[in-house]
C-alpha cells in the first residue's frame, strides 16, 4: 500500500477491481452532474494562508464529535450497498473506522444488517435512516438501532424521491436489477471482488430481509425499497422520530439556512450540510457554498458537519476553516473498500489524516480548533439563502 499516496489511487485501484456497474454507483452523480462537480471545484477555490517561523513540532488533530472524542474531524459517511463493493463492506469499514477513532454511519441500505456489524465490532456506530412508507418498518429499524446500542441516528432527508443516475440505468443497476451479458463478462474478469462477495454473509438488503414473511430476493426487495422512499417526509416525521429516538439525532441533507433553523427548532443535536454528495438535486449550490451561510445562522445551537467532495485532508481543513465541526466522507473511502476491503478504507482514513497533519504544519497551526477563516485567504462568498 506504500505506492498508494492519495485518494485518486486507491479511485483508479477500485475502478480496476470492482465490476463497472458497481463502481459507477459509487462514482457517479445524478443528471447532468454539475452538483457533484460543483462540490469539488468550490473546494478547490479554497486557499490556505502560509504561515512560517512557528513551532510546530506538537501538532494534535483531535477533537470531539458530539461530545464524544475523535482523533480526527472525519466520520464515514452513511453509503448503502457498501457490502457489494466487497464482501461485508460495512463490516469492514466500521472496524476500519473504529480503529482509526472516528465514527462509522450505516446505512438503511446496507448489505449488512445492524445486528450483523454490531456483533463483528467493539464500540457503537451510528446508524441512518431513510424513512419509508412503512411507518412499522421505521419504527422497527429505530427499535433495532437503540437495542444495537448505535450512539447516534443520522436522518436523511434529501432522499424522500430519487434523483436519476444516467449511468445507473445504462449499466442495468435498475429495479430489478438487470443480469446482462456485459456485466455477467465483466464480472467474469472481477475474480477477487467476486470471491470477497462470495464469502460475505449476505447478498441482499440486511436491514430489510425479513421484514414481511416471504421477502427475500433481491429483486423483490429492491422493488420494495424503490416504493417505499416517501415524498410525504416533514417536519411531522421528524418530531415523531424524535418520539421514538431516545439519543441524539443528526439531521442529514441541509442545503437551506431556513431548514438548518427549523433543524434547531425541531431539536436536532447536529445536521449535515449536505447535497448527498451531488446524487440528488443536481443544480443545487456545492455543499461548501452553502456552509459559511449555515454555519453562521446556526453554528452556536448545534454542531455543524459537512459533506460533499471531501478527497483529501487539505478538503477537510478547508471545510473546518469555514465553519464545519466535522467531515463525513462518503467516495473517498468507497474507493479504499473497493480496491482492497478493510486495509484499504484504513489506507484512506490514514491518506487524509497524514494530509490534514502535514497541511496544518505548512499552515502553521498545531491544533484542529485554530483552523477557522483568518487560516484561509477566501472562501465561498455566495449566501444563496438570506432573502431580501
Ligand atoms: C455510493 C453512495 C451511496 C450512498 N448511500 C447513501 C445512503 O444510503 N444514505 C445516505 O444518507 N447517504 C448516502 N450517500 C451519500 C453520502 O452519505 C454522502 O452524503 C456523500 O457521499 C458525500 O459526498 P462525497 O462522496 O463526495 O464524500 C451515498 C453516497 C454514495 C457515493
Amino acid at each position: 500500500m506504500k505506492h498508494i499516496t492519495c485518494i485518486e489511487d486507491l479511485r483508479e485501484l477500485h475502478r480496476r477491481r470492482v465490476p463497472k456497474a458497481f463502481f459507477d454507483y459509487a462514482d457517479r452523480g445524478s443528471y447532468a452532474e454539475q452538483t457533484l462537480r460543483a462540490n469539488r471545484e468550490d473546494l478547490e477555490q479554497i486557499k490556505f494562508r502560509q504561515r512560517v517561523l512557528v513551532d510546530v513540532s506538537r501538532r494534535d488533530l483531535s477533537t470531539t464529535i458530539l461530545g464524544e472524542p475523535a482523533a480526527m474531524p472525519l466520520i464515514l459517511a452513511p453509503v448503502g450497498l457498501l457490502g457489494m463493493q466487497h464482501g461485508d463492506g460495512e463490516i469492514h469499514a466500521c472496524r476500519a473506522a473504529q480503529a482509526a477513532g472516528i465514527p462509522f454511519t450505516q446505512s438503511t441500505m446496507s448489505i449488512c444488517s445492524i445486528e450483523d456489524i454490531a456483533a463483528a465490532v467493539d464500540k457503537p456506530f451510528w446508524f441512518q435512516l431513510y424513512v419509508m412508507k412503512d411507518r412499522g418498518f421505521v419504527r422497527a429499524l429505530i427499535e433495532r438501532a437503540a437495542a444495537a446500542k448505535c450512539s447516534a441516528l443520522v436522518l436523511t432527508v434529501d432522499l424522500h424521491v430519487h434523483g436519476q443516475r444516467h449511468r445507473d440505468i445504462k449499466n442495468g443497476m435498475t429495479v430489478p436489477p438487470e443480469l446482462r451479458l456485459n456485466n455477467l463478462i465483466d464480472i467474469a474478469t472481477k475474480p477477487a471482488w467476486a470471491l470477497s462477495i462470495a464469502r460475505g454473509k449476505r447478498k441482499t438488503f440486511g436491514n430489510i430481509v425479513g421484514h414481511h414473511p416471504g421477502m427475500s430476493g433481491v429483486t423483490v426487495l429492491s422493488k420494495w425499497v424503490a416504493e417505499q422512499f416517501d415524498p410525504t417526509l416533514s417536519w411531522k416525521d421528524v418530531e415523531w422520530i424524535k418520539s421514538l429516538w431516545p439519543g441524539k439525532l443528526i439531521l442529514k441533507g441541509i442545503l437551506d439556512v431556513e431548514d438548518a433553523r427549523a433543524a434547531v427548532k425541531n431539536g436536532a443535536a447536529a445536521l449535515v450540510v449536505s447535497n448527498h454528495g451531488g446524487r440528488q438535486l443536481d443544480g443545487a449550490p456545492s455543499s461548501i457554498s452553502a456552509l459559511p451561510a449555515i454555519a453562521d445562522a446556526v453554528g452556536g445551537d448545534l454542531e455543524v458537519m459537512f459533506d460533499g467532495g471531501i478527497r483529501s485532508g487539505q478538503d477537510i481543513a478547508r471545510a473546518v476553516a469555514i465553519g464545519a465541526r466535522s467531515c463525513m466522507s462518503g467516495r473517498a473511502y468507497i474507493y479504499g473498500l473497493g480496491a482492497s476491503g478493510e486495509p484499504g478504507v484504513s489506507r484512506a482514513i490514514e491518506i487524509m489524516r497524514n494530509e490534514l497533519d502535514i497541511t496544518m504544519a505548512l499552515m502553521g497551526i498545531t491544533r484542529i480548533a485554530d483552523i477557522d477563516r483568518s487560516t484561509i485567504v477566501n472562501w465561498p462568498t455566495r449566501q444563496p439563502y438570506e432573502k431580501g
